[in-house]
């Protein structure tokens, strides 16, 4: 741990940005510089690597070579980020075309910059890309549920009717016919996590967000995470995750529908400035 913080004394002006900007104050800065003080406060969360702007600082194996020049990286502006929340919908109808793998590697490549608490980073993103892995998860799925049916308890009718058609191919009202599905878990039995439900939620939003700007239409999957509290072994057994693990699902794939128009919806929320 001591060398995972690096500092070229000859590029650095000891400006004491990095030092300054370590919340949890890890760094120290000395005669000759900042040094890493304190190893076990370090979340690395490489805002030192980040802040410095002499590129004196290296974090665990990173150089300032390897990381995005801040001014090549193109950020929406407040009506572009504004435009999309005021127009995004929950997609129930999907194409069925499956969405591009090569896009949504690098959305899932791009989400692992999603904030966690701590900087714990902890997250397992298990994607189903394609039609044909979403019928193996839904077929999985319907058998999950019977295996659990025929034990001691009695399924709620919400779950037991529209299981049963899915399985009659009839209506899919937990997965709206989406060609895909992003589960996002959390390893909450990590050291350092401290925030798994949330760190779970912010990367869904995230995805969400990601996914509509490359023309992915998404849909919040709530029905997965209530199954899964009636049939706890679900989704150990269908996708190897751990019974207990915080998560929620994301489904999506190509828009079927169009929308015309936002609708306004700002009313809805109370604003309170105190
Ligand atoms: C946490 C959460 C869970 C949701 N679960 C489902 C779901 O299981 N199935 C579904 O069709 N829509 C689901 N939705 C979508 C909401 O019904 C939808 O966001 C709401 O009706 C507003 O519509 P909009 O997303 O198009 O603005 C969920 C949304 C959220 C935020």
């Amino acid at each position: 741990m001591p060398d995972i913080f690096k500092v070229d004394g000859a590029k650095c002006v000891k400006c004491g940005l990095c030092v300054q900007d370590c919340a949890f104050r890890a760094l120290r800065m000395e005669s000759d510089g900042p040094r890493m003080a304190f190893p076990d406060k370090c979340m690395k969360c490489q805002h030192c690597l980040a802040v410095c702007p002499a590129g004196a600082v290296a974090f665990d194996g990173r150089r300032p070579e390897d990381c995005i020049p801040v001014r090549d990286a193109p950020v929406p502006g407040l009506d572009e980020a504004e435009g999309w929340l005021r127009t995004r919908r929950s997609m129930r109808r999907f194409a069925p075309q499956d969405a591009d793998r090569a896009t949504l590697e690098r959305i899932l490549s791009a989400l692992g910059n999603s904030p966690t608490g701590c900087n714990a980073r902890s997250l397992t993103f298990t994607c189903l890309p394609s039609r044909e892995s979403m019928d193996r998860f839904r077929r999985d799925f319907i058998s999950a549920i019977e295996r659990h049916r025929d034990g001691p308890k009695l399924l709620p009718r919400w779950l037991a009717i529209p299981a049963l058609r899915l399985r009659k191919g009839e209506e899919d009202v937990f997965f709206r016919g989406a060609t895909g599905m992003l589960v996002v878990s959390s390893d909450d039995k990590a050291p350092g996590v401290t925030t798994p439900r949330e760190d779970v939620t912010i990367a869904c939003a995230h995805f969400e967000l990601l996914a509509n700007a490359a023309g992915i239409a998404t849909c919040w999957c709530g029905f997965l995470r209530m199954v899964q509290q009636e049939v706890p072994e679900l989704l150990e057994e269908t996708l190897g995750l751990r019974r207990d693990a915080p998560f929620y699902a994301m489904l999506f794939g190509l828009p079927a529908v169009k929308y015309a128009r936002g609708v306004k919806r700002d009313s809805y929320a109370r604003v309170e400035f105190r």
